[in-house]
This record gives C-alpha cells, structure tokens and sequence, in this order.
C-alpha cells in the first residue's frame, strides 16, 4: 500500500469529472487500498479518488468512532432524499483551517457497487448522508465551498493563497 498525495484547492484537477468503473481488476483494488490507507492516515470521514488525483467514480468512507466501518463505493448515485441540514464541514483538500456551514438533504439513499461488482443501496442520514453527498461532490469536481457565497469564498481563496505563499 502507499500514502496518495492530496491535491489542494485552488488545483484545477479537482475540478475533472471522474468517469464510471466498468471493470473491477487488481489495479482498481490496488487503488482503493490506498485510498483506504490516506484516508485513515490523515484522518478524514470520506475521501473521492479525484482527491488523489484519479479520475474514476470512487469514495471511501469511514464515519465510525472506532474507524473500523470503511466503506468503498463504486460509481454512486443519490437515488432518493429528504429533509435539510446544515452542518459545517471541512475537506483534506481545502487548507487554512476551512470549515463552515453547508446545505444538505438530511437523508439520501446510496446506489453504487462494491468491489465485487455487487450493486447495493444504503440509507443514511446525518453525517453519513453529509460525507456521502460531499463526496460525490468531489467526483462531479465540485467542493464544498462552491455551496458558499461568493463573498465567503473570495476570503478562503485569499487565505488560502496567502499561506501558500508563505510555505
Ligand atoms: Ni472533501
């Protein structure tokens, strides 16, 4: 296995629409093990391949305490949803400390397929149903903070861009 490096916001790969697996082979295994094992390793509730720069329809998830319940989903889809929260959330590849307030369906139900090309639907809600919706985000290239305003993400951009230039 080996550690992914996490593109960072403002990188423009992460605005590349990942594309649907049609195969599950060794490679494809490989890759989500390390997906697995950068997620783990820095900590996050879910992370999208287009983070670590591969451009298929591909999350991981973990939102347990115990960190034990890791979920890959392959090419998922939000078949159904209900209800509005409105949680702060945070993103590995959005630096400066980012974390506010976003938008989401309470509940969604998950279609995907699971790494034997099992299709399988899911109902979560709260934070689940957050991590799941944020990562499919991610897949369309789309980031948490395009949900802001404009004004909000003029300053993250700012700060973002000052600590760059300090690095
Ligand atoms: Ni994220």
């Amino acid at each position: 296995m080996a550690l992914l490096e996490i593109l960072k916001f403002p990188d423009p790969r992460l605005r590349i629409k990942a594309q649907p697996i049609n195969e599950i082979d060794v490679e494809l295994r490989r890759m989500v093990d390390d997906m697995y094992e950068t997620m783990y390793a820095s900590h996050g509730v879910g992370l999208a391949a287009t983070q670590v720069n591969i451009h298929r329809q591909i999350f991981t998830m973990d939102v347990s305490e115990t960190r034990d319940q890791g979920i890959c989903v392959l090419n998922p889809e939000i078949i159904h949803q209900e209800g509005i929260q409105y949680e702060a959330e945070g993103c590995l590849s959005v630096g400066g400390g980012t974390y506010d307030k976003v938008e989401r369906a309470l509940k969604v139900r998950l279609k995907g397929m699971d790494l034997d090309g099992k299709i399988f639907e899911l109902d979560a809600e709260n934070l689940m149903a957050v991590c799941i919706q944020h990562e499919i985000d991610h897949l369309n290239g789309v980031l948490f903070i395009d949900h802001l305003s404009r004004l909000k993400q003029m300053r993250i951009r700012k700060k973002i861009e000052k600590l760059d230039r300090r690095e």
